[in-house]
């Protein structure tokens, strides 16, 4: 699909920032609501040696996703969400492309994550490959899925 927006900024999100905290309404919004789930203090404090990455569009943030360092050469990309009004407008691709830029530029040569089954053709899309069986994670379907870098 033609990319229906401009001016978009893909970002690095300082852990515990304002941005930060634009991020984590975000994605309790887009990943944990509809499941009726909510982000805990202690699962974010986490996060800490995380990359927070995000796009923002007219100063707001848009899309986002975080990316969890495993070893030395793999990193695993987590909690992508776009915001919904924007969804299927190109902008996942573009902040999935500028992570694999930014994991690419610090050294790792893989990445891997839990697809939930719907994200599955968004991943395969770019490029990513199926592992394995599918599994249950936070109540829903997932499938490993890995990209060469
Ligand atoms: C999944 C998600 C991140 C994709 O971002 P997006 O901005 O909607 O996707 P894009 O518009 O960049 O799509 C890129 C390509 O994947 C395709 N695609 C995206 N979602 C798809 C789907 N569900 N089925 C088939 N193709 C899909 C698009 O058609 C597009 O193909 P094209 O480049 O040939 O036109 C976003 O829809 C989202 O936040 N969904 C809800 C949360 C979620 O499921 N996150 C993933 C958790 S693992």
């Amino acid at each position: 699909m033609p990319m229906l927006i401009t001016n978009l900024l893909p970002v690095e999100i300082e852990f515990l920032s304002p941005l930060y905290d634009l991020s984590i309404n975000l994605r309790d919004k887009i990943l944990r609501e509809p499941l009726g789930l909510q982000f805990n203090a202690d699962e974010l404090s986490k996060e800490d040696s995380d990359y927070h990455l995000g796009i923002l569009h007219k100063g707001d943030l848009i899309a986002c996703l975080v990316l969890t360092p495993k070893s030395k050469s793999v990193i695993k990309m987590r909690q992508v969400a776009v915001l919904e009004s924007l969804q299927g407008q190109g902008i996942g691709r573009i902040l999935v492309e500028y992570s694999e830029s930014f994991s690419k530029a610090k050294g790792y040569e893989k990445i891997e994550l839990n697809a939930r089954e719907n994200a599955i053709p968004f991943y395969k899309k770019l490029a990513y490959s199926t592992e394995g069986d599918f599994f249950e994670e936070v109540t829903i379907v997932h499938q490993k899925m890995n990209k060469n870098l």
